[in-house]
């Protein structure tokens, strides 16, 4: 095999059953550095509990969530996946290097504000916390590439200046400052053509719903708010059921649609229900692995025991080093 570039980390929270937006915004990314990049891909449970109201679901959303990854193609031979706390070190390095983040960097970070605003009720140490937490993920296994949504940049950024501060601070190197792969991805909107695609606004499109609901689904969403008659001229460009046809639609297809939704010569409903059409089709071998994945729910959790095994036992090296660096006694 050939020489990989570096190595990648990523971790998002454990939402359950993956939509079009995780999807197109981060999965099929993580399926394609693979093949370039030494892989580890995270679920921090722990990071949920920041926000989460109850754990009920927890483990059941990281069931769901890695078969949805491993049924997009993640190859577990390749890539370490692994659920945040099966590796308790991030902990201990995410105590230390609280010591070298000042607060109020933290408190001024847009993201925590924009918890705050969200929920002003539960406004708890963990969150203050978070990126310190990302930080300890990324540096724990040595990553140097991070690759993320444009959202997270501001972690990214804080990321490099915790390490700069550890390494600068304990006149070491043993932590690597990561660099953010900022992902080139479309903004994928919900049904509502209004809001980013999201479970908690019910706006999205799963995975693994059926042929029958995925068309049901894109047959609810809102297109070019213009064009109310069948006989209005339509405009593409505001339209976000265009914009999905632009991701899964054949070029010709989506020539076509372009020209006739203009001209009135094709419908909304016509125009949805091609989407949809093509949207279950690309969707096919992904729905296929998946059921047969699911038909041996432990194979799910042994993959995720060996990916923690692989995980652990970089996390420890590194952090035999980050200890001697502080010089615990
Ligand atoms: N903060 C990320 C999010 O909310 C999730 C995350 C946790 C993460 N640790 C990470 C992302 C490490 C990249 C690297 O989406």
């Amino acid at each position: 095999m050939a020489k990989k570039k570096g190595r990648v980390f990523s971790g998002a929270r454990p939402t359950g059953r993956q939509h079009l937006g995780n999807y197109l915004g981060a999965i099929k990314n993580y399926v394609a550095l693979q093949d370039d990049y030494e892989t580890i891909y995270c679920i921090v449970d722990i990071h949920a509990l920041t926000t989460v109201e109850t754990t009920q679901d927890l483990r059941q959303n990281t069931y769901e969530m890695a078969l949805d990854w491993l049924a997009a193609g993640i190859r577990p031979e390749e890539s370490i996946v692994f659920v945040q706390s099966h590796v308790p070190q991030v902990t201990e390095l995410h105590t230390l290097l609280s010591m070298v983040t000042p607060l109020g960097k933290l408190t001024d970070l847009p993201t925590f504000k924009e918890k705050v605003r969200q929920n002003p009720k539960n406004v708890n140490y963990g969150l203050v916390g978070y990126p310190v937490l990302m930080t300890a993920d990324i540096v724990l296994y040595k990553a140097d590439t991070v690759p993320v949504g444009i959202d997270q940049a501001p972690h990214i950024e804080f990321a490099r200046e915790i390490v700069r501060s550890f390494n600068y601070r304990y006149k070491t190197k043993v932590l690597i400052e990561p660099q953010m792969k900022a992902t080139k991805v479309p903004k994928v909107l919900g049904i509502d053509g209004q809001k980013k695609m999201g479970k908690s606004l019910d706006n999205h499109i799963e995975l693994a719903a059926t042929p029958e609901e995925t068309q049901k689904r894109i047959m609810q969403m809102v297109t070019d708010p213009q064009r109310i008659k069948r006989t209005d001229p339509g405009d593409p460009d505001v339209c976000n059921v265009f914009s999905m046809h632009k991701i899964f639609s054949p070029a010709d297809e989506v020539e076509m649609i372009d020209t006739e939704c203009r001209r009135a010569g094709i419908g909304c409903v016509d125009c949805k229900k091609r989407f949809a059409a093509n949207l279950n089709k690309h969707l096919e071998p992904f729905r296929a692995k998946r059921a047969e994945l699911e038909e041996n729910p432990d194979h799910i959790w042994d993959v995720l025991h060996d990916g923690a095994d692989r995980a652990r036992k970089i996390a420890e090296q590194t952090m035999e080093e980050v200890r001697a660096a502080v010089q615990l006694p």
